[in-house]
């Protein structure tokens, strides 16, 4: 399939991306570089061996994405583009509205006009807020309690009712519980802009000795250690469930034992497994050989205590499961922060 990947040069779009063209699969990729660079284009062709064709374009662009669409003779879309940070979408909704929301309007309307029926979206365990039962399923209520988790859920919603209203459209949305880790040549992984404000990143800038010392947001939860406990997935798993996404949704094969009527579905991507904050840093601890100091500081507003997913839809609809254990994710990852940090010590 010729498959156009939004945002391809970030976190998981990369990974994806590798594991399309190892799949035989075309890549169209299109970034507009705000929360990533040109080298990781380079980085995904050699991880792969193969090119891909690129395009700079940012989707609020909405006559530039109509152009590509209409031009690029695409048998799919992998939409990965997006702003992904709690934080920032409380202080800055309009941000979130316009890159998440807006640019996937004018993205799937041009597909539509395009008649470009088969789509993978990037979602997050996110949409479902603070969930009231574990582990979390598809029918659990969608009830997101963040600007960034109500952009997914608005999107989801698009994508529903445009597989309603076109009967060839045939959409999976992909539920993303915690991601982490690389690619295990150390190419392509997690590029750290400014401050990181997830766990696993923060924890390898203090390996590297560029940060002292990991915050611990509240060891007082009602968890066994006390610390927040959250379903950690390595990236390359993530990645390769994508392919196996696009491949159901073309044969039309999924839903069929569930809601989905009318080719719309959701899949939870996750291990089924909670690890705690400290059980991470231990991992972590394991994986790098340094000794990563920590300290326990107040609780972060708005996280909840546990989330993990039940990810045996994706194992029924898809034949995914997550494969690779907490020790590997914290291996690839460091291995991937590594390389930046010597980059970094190059470039100054
Ligand atoms: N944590 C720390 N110290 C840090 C960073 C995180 O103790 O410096 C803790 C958090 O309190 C949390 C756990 O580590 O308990 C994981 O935090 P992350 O920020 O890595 O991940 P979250 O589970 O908060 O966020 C993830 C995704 C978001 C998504 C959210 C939905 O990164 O994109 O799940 O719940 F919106």
């Amino acid at each position: 399939m010729r498959v156009l990947v939004t945002g391809v040069t970030g976190y998981i779009g990369s990974h994806a991306a590798v594991e399309l063209l190892g799949a035989g699969h075309d890549v169209i990729g299109v970034d507009d570089f705000s929360a990533s660079t040109i080298e990781t284009r380079q980085a995904i062709e050699r991880a792969a061996g193969r090119k891909i064709e690129f395009h700079e374009l940012d989707l609020r662009d909405g006559k530039g994405v109509e152009c590509l669409l209409g031009h690029a003779e695409l048998d799919a879309i992998l939409h990965f583009a997006g702003r992904k940070f709690v934080g920032e979408s409380v202080a800055n909704p309009i941000r979130y509205y316009t890159r998440n929301v807006t640019a996937s309007v004018n993205l799937f309307a041009a597909a539509e006009r395009n008649a470009i029926n088969n789509v993978v979206f990037s979602s997050s365990c996110t949409v479902y807020g603070n969930p009231a039962k574990l582990p979390v399923t598809e029918q659990s209520q969608i009830a997101p309690v963040s600007p960034y988790g109500r952009t997914k859920a608005v999107v989801e919603g698009l994508l529903q009712d445009l597989c309603h209203a076109q009967p060839k459209m045939r959409a999976l949305a992909l539920r993303y519980f915690n991601p982490i880790g690389a690619h295990p040549s150390g190419l392509i992984g997690e590029i750290p802009w400014g401050t990181p404000n997830n766990l696993v990143p923060y924890v390898m800038e203090v390996a590297t000795g560029e940060r002292a010392v990991l915050s611990v947001f509240g060891d007082d939860y009602n968890t066994p250690d006390g610390t927040c406990v959250r379903d950690y997935v390595h990236v390359v798993d993530i990645a390769k469930a994508h392919v196996l996404a696009l491949e159901a949704v073309r044969r039309n094969t999924f839903g069929n034992r569930f809601e989905n009527r009318d080719g719309f579905g959701a899949l939870n991507l996750g291990t089924g497994h909670g690890s705690s904050v400290l059980e991470v840093l231990d991992a972590c601890r394991t994986a790098t050989q340094r000794p990563i100091a920590h300290q326990v500081v107040a609780r972060r507003p708005g996280d909840a205590a546990v989330i993990y997913a039940d990810p045996t839809r994706a194992a029924s609809e898809l034949g995914w499961r997550a494969e690779l254990d907490l020790i590997t994710m914290c291996t690839d990852h460091w291995n991937f922060a590594q390389n930046i940090a010597e980059q970094q010590a190059d470039v100054s």
